[in-house]
């Protein structure tokens, strides 16, 4: 998010669970089949998908634009319409939803101090809702932007996958920690949108995690910088909004 220039500054989050249907084989016998069964009945727990985007706030509208979002998200789902950020600023923010921690207590006051550093990754980072998911057989990953001062030198406790944004909202030119290996990203559009990545990347995880694991739940977190500026729109959306051409 950005720096305090505008009076309140969310993250929307969206939640989404749902159960993955398990592959019934026909061909299994009765017995096999009835164990399976109660194997699975054992083990079903929801997947987890938290979207995260970035300043998109009630005051500039953008869910307006997005028909498609409200009405898989908001009609099909529910919609909190009196909700609060206890400490409405980027890093404050972040730090607040991995660790259930308000900011008296994780201690990251600003963007700045105490975002991703060393007091934190000792003493808050070990303790995130994705080691605490890890530890009970959930297969996590995170994609896109973590915290705004995360420079790509260490994979946080408790991802399983981890493909992070370096720094913060960028949509070429930028870097990412792939599993610890930093990637550069350039300005080729197939190839390096950061949206686009991040949708591609998770899609992709979650295929493979329930083909190689069909048992085990997932979380995943999809971290947009969108509608973030800079405005670097997908080039099929540029001209959408032909009056919109900065940050308020
Ligand atoms: C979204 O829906 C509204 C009506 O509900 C319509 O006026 C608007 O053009 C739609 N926007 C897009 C981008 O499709
Ligand atoms: C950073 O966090 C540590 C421990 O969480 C705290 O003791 C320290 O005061 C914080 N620093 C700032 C500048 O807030
Ligand atoms: C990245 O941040 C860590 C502290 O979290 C610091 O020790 C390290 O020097 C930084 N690396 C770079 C390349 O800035
Ligand atoms: C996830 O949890 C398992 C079991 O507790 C542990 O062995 C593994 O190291 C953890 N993985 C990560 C990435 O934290
Ligand atoms: C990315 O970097 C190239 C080369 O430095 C530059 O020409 C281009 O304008 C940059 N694009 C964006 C969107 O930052
Ligand atoms: C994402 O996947 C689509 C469909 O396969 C592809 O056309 C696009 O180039 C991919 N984008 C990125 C940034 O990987
Ligand atoms: C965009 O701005 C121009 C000039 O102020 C105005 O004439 C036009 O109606 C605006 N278009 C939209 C879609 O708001």
């Amino acid at each position: 998010m950005a720096v305090g220039w505008r009076p309140a500054t969310l993250l929307l989050v969206f939640i989404l669970t749902f159960l993955w249907p398990s592959d019934g084989n026909m061909y299994l016998s009765g017995k096999k089949l009835r164990s399976r069964l109660q194997r699975d009945r054992r083990n079903v727990r929801p997947n987890i998908i938290l979207i995260l985007t970035d300043d998109q706030d009630i005051e500039l509208g953008s869910m307006q634009a997005m028909n498609k979002t409200r009405r898989i998200m908001m009609q099909a789902g529910t919609h909190f319409s009196n909700a609060f950020a206890t400490t409405p600023m980027c890093c404050p923010s972040r730090s607040s939803i991995l660790t259930g921690k308000y900011v008296h207590n994780h201690h990251t006051y600003t963007n700045n101090e105490n975002c991703s550093s060393p007091s934190w990754q000792a003493q808050h980072e070990p303790h995130t809702f994705a080691v605490h998911l890890n530890n009970s057989g959930y297969r996590t990953a995170f994609f896109g932007k973590y915290l705004n001062e995360y420079n790509g030198s260490y994979v946080p406790p408790g991802w399983k996958e981890w493909v992070a944004l370096v720094k913060n909202s960028r949509f070429y030119n930028y870097t990412l920690c792939r599993n610890g290996i930093l990637e550069k990203h350039g300005t080729e559009y197939p190839k390096d949108y950061l949206t686009d990545v991040i949708t591609n990347n998770s899609i992709h995880y979650f295929r493979v995690s329930k083909r190689m694991y069909p048992h085990r739940p997932v979380l995943m977190v999809l971290s947009h910088a969108a509608p973030h500026g800079p405005e670097d729109a997908a080039p099929q959306y540029s001209n959408a909004f032909p009056n919109a051409s900065q940050h308020m």
